[in-house]
């Protein structure tokens, strides 16, 4: 496998090209090139004719209303999202078809059909009413990967509450800022999680959680573990999913809902250490994911389609729930790791459902491949035609081998490229008519406009690299921070005027190919999961033998990057070695085990430019073991010595 810095040398050296393969082409859902031109050319009358597509209770006056930043698509429209997944297929053969292919980690697995979604999630909205929630209502979910998530998720849209979906790897402090942020009235968990064949504790979390949350009325508790694991439930507040379900009435009639009321708050880490609550909305999201879903995965009737990120994170809303279910889609849950109970489990997954359609991540991709081809060789994987990657950039080799050993050579890849930010695909191939450079995302979707600029704002040249911009609006972005428009604003349109600032660099080479180099700002990508450094740095700074930590993310050859944390520790704190693992633990125990530094590298001072910037490209560097480029406009030059020295220390083991 290629050492990580030479993973993005590797990436701009790249120059294989694959042809969509003659067959897929024929039959693909986009065939025609002229998609492009048309689009291009009227962006308002191609999202206009893909709503077409969805049920709307009264079809909106008009496409979009830009007022810099601001946007409203399909004003005055009205419609409802999970009439849109689900009652609309009801009519159809669909009736009958399974919505939702679900499998436990232990080996249980649960089929709903788009009939007997239908009666889950008009009888959780229920459910919800007589809870007391109404329309405007935030909701938190706090789930496993279980039916039920999906189903809340639903039965939210259905009444016009919209949702906040906390990933359940966040531990119970990063939880009740995201309750409280959003003032949820309503806190729907379960009993615990399966991961490995180890139950992860969700309602202690939510426990711990409600010490701070006075907007939180109800608890709903879904019983995923049982038996004798004990989930103590406060009288007046916790209340069982299955009881409340047993008792409740079927059907619901959905609300009307204006396309710009919110559907959903998503929050994802930025520059700050405050996470940002991301709003999306209703009509001009389900116009983007439903479209993009369907061009891009070529999506079929008979597809069995298995998207395995966890709903948790955007890739699950746009992805796993509304896109494929407003497609009417056979959509593939899973609620474990990837080796449980062996190493071949997403391959037997495959196997047993015949799926057609994968989308995972890079960092998947490369743990199957440290694993090795004789896991996916054990299982058939003949039913494949499409592979899917999203996340973060894949390096070609990983590219290669997921073309050869899971895609049996035949499948195109669509490398997509997105954000929470955008809420759906914007830069991808269409697989029946893109040439395929491994490594790049390829070009931007019909209707989509992105650029790579200059420190100036200005387009690069074809070959050159830069920031990678959008310069107007797409109907799924999002439409502004929660609570705080001036941030959203700040946030991304106040870099260069007019242009939404993705915080990503790129590079546009000689055919107009895009290639996304990663981030910018203060943003790290783990593993597919994004992390903010201000978060972490927080988390240390505030155990009590912390004065000063800078974090940063270093090349990772299965991850993409880890954390490495550079601290400063107060007067008179020893630098033991089991000071390292307890405060890797404090990050976890307060953001989540996703946000566990890889190194902890104990330091006297941090380099910091004259003006007080620490600066993270010198850490980096350090962690790293790269040799250290200029460091003239460096305070002190010798900290950096120093700093190289202690690191030494720590990679020989005498750091621990
Ligand atoms: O840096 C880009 C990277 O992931 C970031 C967005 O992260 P998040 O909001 O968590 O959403 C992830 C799933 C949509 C981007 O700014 N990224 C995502 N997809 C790709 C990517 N980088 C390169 N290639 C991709 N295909």
């Amino acid at each position: 496998m290629a050492q990580p810095e030479k993973a993005l040398e590797a990436l701009l050296e790249e120059d294989r090209l694959f042809y969509p393969p003659q067959d897929f082409a024929l039959q693909a859902n986009v065939r025609d090139q002229g998609i492009y031109q048309g689009a291009q050319k009227d962006p308002e009358a191609f999202w206009a004719a893909q709503a077409e597509s969805l049920d709307w209770y009264k079809r909106w006056d008009q496409v979009l209303e830009w007022k810099p930043p601001f946007a409203k698509w399909f004003v005055n429209g009205r419609l409802n999202v999970a009439h849109n997944c689900i009652d609309r297929h009801l009519k159809t053969a669909r009736k009958n078809k399974a919505a939702i292919i679900w499998e436990g980690e232990p080996g249980d697995s649960r089929i709903l059909t788009y009939q007997q979604l239908y009666y889950e999630v008009t009888r959780f909205a229920n459910v919800l009413k007589g809870l007391g929630v109404k329309r405007g209502d935030r909701v938190t979910l706090y789930l496993p990967m279980v039916p039920e998530l999906p189903i809340a998720m639903l039965a939210c849209a259905r009444i016009g509450a919209p949702h906040s979906v906390v990933f359940g790897g966040f531990a119970a402090e990063a939880l009740r800022d995201r309750i409280n942020d959003a003032q949820a009235k309503v806190v729907i968990t379960a009993d615990g999680g399966y991961r490995r064949g180890q139950v992860v504790p969700l309602k202690k979390n939510v426990d711990m959680a409600l010490e701070g949350t006075p907007s939180v009325e109800k608890v709903v508790v879904v019983r995923r573990i049982g038996g004798p694991f004990e989930t103590p439930m406060r009288q007046g507040r916790d209340l069982w999913w299955h009881d409340l379900i047993g008792a409740a009435p079927l059907h619901c009639p959905p609300e009307e809902m204006d396309a710009e009321d919110m559907l959903y708050i998503l929050y994802t880490s930025g520059t700050t250490g405050k996470p940002k609550g991301v709003v999306h909305t209703t009509g001009g999201y389900l116009t983007g994911v439903s479209t993009t879903h369907r061009m891009i995965f070529d999506l079929k009737e008979d597809d069995i389609y298995w998207c395995t990120a966890d709903i948790g994170w955007v890739t699950g809303h746009s992805y796993i729930v509304y896109g494929p279910l407003a497609n009417g889609a056979t959509s593939v849950m899973y609620e474990g790791a990837p080796d449980f109970p062996a190493r071949d489990r997403f391959w037997a997954i495959i196997e047993k459902y015949g799926v057609t359609l994968l989308y995972t991540a890079p960092t998947a991709i490369r743990t199957f491949m440290k694993w090795g081809p004789q896991w996916p060789e054990r299982r058939d994987l003949s039913s494949l035609r499409l592979l899917g990657t999203v996340g973060e950039p894949i390096n070609p080799e990983a590219w290669i081998w997921y073309h050869r050993h899971i895609g049996g050579g035949r499948c195109p890849i669509v490398d997509t490229w997105w954000q929470t930010e955008t809420g759906m695909i914007l830069i991808s191939p269409l697989p029946g008519i893109t040439s395929l450079k491994p490594g790049s995302a390829t070009v931007p979707f019909p209707g989509v406009d992105a650029q790579v600029v200059d420190e100036n704002g200005r387009p690069v040249p074809k070959g050159s690299g830069g920031y990678l911009v959008l310069k107007s609006p797409w109907p799924a972005m999002l439409r502004t921070i929660y609570g705080d428009p001036q941030r959203y604003v700040n946030q991304y349109w106040s870099r260069w005027e007019g242009m939404y600032f993705t915080g990503d660099g790129a590079k546009w080479d000689e055919d107009g190919y895009f290639w996304v180099l990663g981030r910018v700002d203060d943003v790290i990508n783990v593993a597919g999961h994004r992390i903010g450094t201000m978060e972490v740095e927080s988390a240390l700074v505030d155990h009590p033998t912390v004065a000063e930590a800078a974090v940063i993310g270093r090349a990772h050859e299965v991850k993409g990057q880890a954390l490495a944390a550079f601290v400063i520790l107060k007067e008179g704190v020893r630098a033991v070695p089991e000071l390292i693992s307890e405060l890797k633990e404090h990050v976890a125990r307060k953001i989540g085990s996703l946000a566990r530094p890889e190194d902890i590298i104990f330091t006297a001072e941090l380099p910091k430019t004259r003006s007080g910037k620490i600066m993270r490209r010198l850490l980096r560097d350090v962690a790293e073991g790269r040799s250290l480029g200029d460091t003239t406009t460096l305070a002190d030059p010798t900290v950096v010595a120093t700093l190289s020295a202690k690191e030494a220390k720590a990679w020989s083991g005498e750091g621990g």
